[in-house]
């Protein structure tokens, strides 16, 4: 099948267009910047020209140029987002992630296209008060931009799987893995575990493997024709057995504060007022903290009852994202202690 990505010099993006390819599918790439596809690719230890000569140049919230990458395929991943939660970002985060969204999954079914998949995120539908995050919840309320509009974007993709189109729906918690091309928010927080300190606070976090992502959608394209909404969030870590895994993993031990779940949520509080009153960034907020205290896991039963697939052991997915945050000069080869050794 001929499978249009958009977001392929991304995280998600770039493991899926390899995936797909892998997996024998003819890929089309919307991307931004050919000289920054090249540099992802090499992260794989791949060229541009031994893998994708199928690309089309352009913005996802340009609807032609978005338009004439959709035409003659059969599917297409939507992963290009602007994932930020700085308050600056806020207008940008509205209109590429909803604007896009429209651009992307509208028009691909207004085309007629056969599979289609929206990565959206469990910062969607969170609500603490869940027992379990199912796919079927409400979309959220969210004071960010970012959650406002992954939350905008799943009230859109749900009117379109209503009418029927085969629009699935996927819900990644914490994204860790190898070569991510920037430095995402749950690869820096893995970043400031295994290199400073831990924090261990009430309830934890769920961490999925890149590669199982985009495993996932390969499945969805290949095995399901209807709509699906379908969580992954993998493996659940309280905090403390993430901080105990790092060290049966590395040998070192990182020093870590143990913070009531309380208290971290009124220094998120505390950090609105700050936020609001100064302009300025500061990484507690209010909304991060009810993250960080009060996780609701995910039913991942779609994965291996629908897609047939099994998650990759959580060790292996830690080991490569620590080694890969060292090859990036993340962090310094001391801190991946016997791990280096596997280098
Ligand atoms: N990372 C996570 O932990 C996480 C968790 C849950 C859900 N998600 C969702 O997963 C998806 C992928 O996230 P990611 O971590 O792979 O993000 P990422 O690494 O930041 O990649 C984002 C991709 O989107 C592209 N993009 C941004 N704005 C664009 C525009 N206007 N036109 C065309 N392309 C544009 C970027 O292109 P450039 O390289 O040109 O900037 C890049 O290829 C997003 O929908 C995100 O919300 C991520």
């Amino acid at each position: 099948m001929r499978i249009l990505v958009t977001g392929a010099t991304g995280f998600v993006g770039s493991h899926t267009a390899l995936a797909l390819r892998a997996a024998g599918h003819q890929v089309r790439l919307l991307i931004r910047s050919p000289v920054k596809l090249e540099r992802v690719l090499a992260l794989h230890g791949l060229s541009l020209k031994e893998t994708f000569d199928n690309i089309v140049t352009g913005d996802v919230t340009d609807a032609q140029t978005v338009r004439k990458a959709l035409e003659d395929c059969d599917g297409v991943v939507h992963t290009a987002a602007f994932v930020s939660t700085h308050k600056k970002d806020a207008d940008k985060v509205i209109s590429t992630n909803v604007g896009g969204t429209r651009n992307v999954i509208g028009q691909g079914c207004e085309l007629g296209l056969k599979h289609l998949i929206h990565i959206s995120s469990v910062a969607a539908l969170y609500d603490p008060s869940l027992p379990v995050l199912t796919g079927d919840e409400p979309p959220a309320d969210s004071d960010s931009a970012y959650g406002h509009s992954k939350a905008a974007c799943e009230h859109y993709v749900r009117e379109l799987q209503e009418q029927g189109y085969p629009v699935s729906i996927v819900y990644p918690a914490s994204i860790i893995g190898p070569h991510d091309p920037g430095l995402s928010e749950p690869m820096n927080a893995l970043r400031i575990f295994a290199a400073r300190m831990g924090v261990v606070t009430s309830r934890g976090n769920q961490f999925i493997d890149v590669r199982d992502i985009a495993d996932a959608c390969v499945a969805i394209i290949e095995k399901l024709d209807g709509p699906e909404r379908i969580p992954l969030g993998g493996h659940y870590y309280p905090w403390k057995s993430l901080i105990d895994t790092l060290y049966d993993l590395t040998g070192r031990r990182v020093p870590y504060a143990p913070i009531p779940g309380p208290l971290l949520r009124m220094m998120g509080k505390l950090g609105d007022y700050v936020i609001g009153f100064t302009g300025v960034d500061i990484p507690f907020t209010s909304e991060g903290m009810q993250y960080a205290t009060r996780w609701v896991c995910t039913d991942d039963s779609k994965f291996e009852n629908l897609l047939g697939l099994n998650f990759r052991d959580h060790r292996e997915t830690l080991a490569d994202s620590l080694h890969s945050l060292y090859k990036a000069g993340h962090i310094q080869r001391k801190h991946l202690g016997r791990l280096a050794d596997r280098l």
